[in-house]
């Protein structure tokens, strides 16, 4: 009765995330669904068969040694080397996809009915291999809607500039005291990810961590004091980075400093939503022109840890929203990404699951950490201790920053 009843549980969280996807699948124009937009991501339509290729590989392939469906469609729809981006442009068309995705669902079903979760296989105990679909499917549509965004911002469509947007008064930084304290980082839960784990003791220093991310309102006088323009608030590979991309605002802001790319064309930006689309490089020059710092990832897990953290999911799961007011830490997640200084590595007692190509791969030392989730992740991958990564010049994803300082 009990397994029964996990079984479910999970069975009706694998169709909730199923939905968005689909409902993300209709937003794409045919005619994008086989384009490279940008050099470092597949085509659009790719992601969403890649969703239907791994829950498959992980809990049927993987776990139960069958063979996929249709395994032509396997290997299109694997991210790996001999697989390079530019061959993915003939990706089945949004029907063909469609009809992909429904019978690798109904196989993933079907195998967690007959699975026994209590299985010491570590791809079945605990539904280790659903809750892993379900995590990387709640990822790749954030990519997907990066994508829709990026679509948007290279179709550049020539509307009249408006006045140049003013300083609006969005939120000031206001900081929360963190007392020195100790507490248990990371997860053991049956979906935490491996880089999650193990838990283990962390010990931080006092410290003061911002409220809230950091504003669209805030930003703009950043760049109207010459932020972008000024070496000294940038490190020497900050500089050589902004120089290189000739980087004079986030990602997908319009140069009125008004509106910005969304996922459905040009939107007005609130200076009370948190700024996005800025690489670590660009949070690192903002903290030093404010004079504070990033913090650094046990900062922000402790934070939350010690203080308690609200959410910022808007009504809108497509477009970010203004910062809510009221006391404490304010959009921990459902904001932004938010940029931590410490770079990606493994925890004591970590080891790769279930490939090393997941975390073990990314933790060299040359990926920033950055936590919370954005508008756009789902609220069920974004937890306390949930761990997203980029090199230090990413901004296509909806990246911001939260100060801290002491
Ligand atoms: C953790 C967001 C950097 O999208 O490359 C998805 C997540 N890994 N499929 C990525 C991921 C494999 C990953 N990020
Ligand atoms: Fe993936």
């Amino acid at each position: 009765m009990v397994a029964t009843g996990r079984k479910e549980t999970l069975a009706a969280r694998l169709s909730a995330v199923r939905e968005r996807t689909l409902r993300l699948m209709d937003r794409v124009p045919e005619g994008l669904w086989r384009e490279r937009v940008h050099g470092f991501y597949s085509p659009i339509g790719w992601h969403f068969g890649h969703i239907g290729r791994t829950e498959e590989h992980w809990v049927q392939v993987a776990a139960l040694g069958r063979e996929p469906f249709d395994a032509g469609l396997s290997f299109l729809y694997e991210d790996r080397p001999d697989n390079p981006k530019d061959n993915r442009t003939t990706v089945p068309m949004p029907d063909a996809c469609r009809a992909y995705l429904e019978e690798t669902r109904r196989r993933v079903l079907a195998s967690l009915w007959d699975a026994d979760l209590d299985s010491p296989d570590p791809l079945v105990q605990d539904g280790y291999g659903w809750e892993f679909a379900l995590l990387h499917e709640c990822q790749h549509q954030e990519t997907i809607v990066e994508l829709l965004c990026l679509l948007a911002r290279s179709a550049s469509p020539s509307s009249p500039e408006p006045a140049r947007a003013e300083d609006d008064g969005g939120v000031e930084a206001e900081f929360v005291p963190i007392p020195g304290h100790r507490f248990t980082m990371g997860s053991s839960e049956a979906a935490a990810y491996d880089n999650e784990r193990e838990p283990h003791e962390a010990e931080v220093e006092g410290f003061e961590l911002a409220a809230t991310p950091v504003t669209v309102s805030e930003w703009r006088r950043f760049i109207g004091e010459g932020g972008y323009l000024r070496a000294e608030l940038w490190s020497p590979e900050g500089w050589a980075w902004r120089e290189a991309e000739a980087a004079e605002r986030p990602f997908y802001w319009l140069a009125d400093r008004g509106r910005e790319f969304g996922p459905d064309g040009v939107r007005t930006l609130d200076g009370r939503e948190p700024v996005q689309g800025v690489s670590w490089f660009e949070a690192e020059a903002y903290a030093r022109w404010v004079g504070a710092r990033l913090p650094t990832e046990v900062e922000w897990e402790a934070a939350w840890a010690y203080a308690g953290a609200e959410g910022a999911f808007g009504q809108d799961p497509l477009h970010p929203s203004p910062l809510p007011p009221g006391p404490g830490l304010r959009a921990m997640r459902g904001g932004v990404w938010e940029w931590c200084a410490s770079p990606f590595l493994p925890y004591q007692g970590f080891r790769a699951f279930p490939y090393d190509g997941y975390s073990k791969d990314h933790m060299k030392g040359a990926h920033r950490v950055c936590r919370g989730g954005s508008w756009a992740t789902s609220p069920l991958i974004a937890r306390r201790t949930f761990r997203n990564w980029y090199v230090p010049g990413y901004r296509q994803g909806f990246l911001g920053l939260r100060l801290a300082r002491g």
